[in-house]
């Protein structure tokens, strides 16, 4: 019998697809193969006969990749299985620092006892007025499953979108979101765009990119998002950032000491592939990527 651990809560849409030659274990000392979250692995120590990892999610940076590599323990991810929940979050997000939502929902939990709140309405339209984003300009930093699935998304908005992406190249760029309008240099989208969202793996090259230089080249009251991973962005530069408007509102979908008490920051708990639907996706493809190895050798995606 063959024995999977489940890290931290995955789906059981995806353990459902596991034969009677599987068994699902507690220990992960016994385990062929880990399903795992977002839960760190870093500190874990792997047993002997561990074949396989499964991260039900985009990143990896939960998993010490270096230590498997010389166990030669196979390590895959779900590239694509959450992108349409994120993209859809990402489009909450750009909704979310365009239209004062939070404001006009506090000011009706505060007026709640108002009889006449529904003819009090007119203060409230001036105080929470916003801007739309059709003709804004979008720049989108990293066109793997999630930047283009949003940066799509975004045309069909009406927003005028600018991709650039430092690992693939042009062409697969324009496959891959075939109604972009500018494939461009990132010097471009910071001078040009009037939001920026950030798809990108955290790795060496992208901690901490969004810095102090970086932030003073893009335009004035830019609205920056982060649904990458938080250390993408040097959230010191950020807080100042947001200080003297130059960053006009950072929504980030992680919450830690620093951004939650961030000015003018909009942040989300870690939602962005915490749907039904993109739990379930990322579930089956882990569970399908780990089974075809662990039986057949085969690497679908790692
Ligand atoms: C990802 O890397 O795709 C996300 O972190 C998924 C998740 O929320 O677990």
């Amino acid at each position: 019998m063959k024995k999977i651990h489940c890290l931290n809560a995955v789906s059981s849409c995806g353990t459902s697809l596991l034969t009677e030659d599987y068994t699902l274990t507690d220990d992960i000392k016994e385990a062929d193969g880990v399903l795992v979250r977002s839960a760190s692995m870093h500190e874990l120590e792997f047993p002997q006969g561990l074949l396989a990892i499964a991260r039900a999610g985009a990143g990896v940076n939960n998993i010490p990749l270096d230590e498997c590599a010389s166990k030669g323990i196979v390590v895959f991810n779900t590239p694509g299985a959450n992108a349409n929940g994120v993209k859809e979050l990402v489009i909450a997000g750009l909704m979310l620092a365009s239209r004062d939502i939070e404001g006009g929902i506090r000011w009706c939990k505060d007026n709640k006892d108002d009889e006449n709140i529904a003819k009090s309405t007119e203060a409230a339209k001036k105080a929470f007025a916003g801007y739309e984003i059709r003709g804004k300009k979008l720049g989108v930093i990293g066109l793997g499953a999630i930047g283009a699935e949003v940066a799509n998304a975004c045309t069909s908005l009406g927003m005028e979108v600018y991709g650039y992406d430092p690992y693939i190249s042009i062409n697969a760029a324009w496959k891959l979101s075939r109604n972009i309008k500018h494939i461009t240099s990132v010097d471009t989208i910071y001078q040009e765009c009037d939001y920026i969202t950030l798809h990108l793996p955290l790795i060496d090259s992208t901690k901490g990119m969004v810095n102090k230089a970086v932030l003073d080249r893009m335009k004035d009251g830019v609205v920056v998002l982060n649904f990458s991973r938080d250390i993408l962005v040097n959230e010191d530069d950020m807080a100042e950032a947001l200080k003297t408007g130059k960053v006009k509102r950072y929504v980030t979908d992680f919450p830690n000491p620093k951004s939650v008490h961030m000015e003018g920051a909009i942040v989300i708990p870690h939602l962005g592939a915490s749907t039904e639907e993109s739990e379930d996706n990322c579930a089956k493809m882990a569970v399908e990527e780990i089974v075809d190895y662990i039986d057949n050798g085969n690497i679908r995606n790692s």
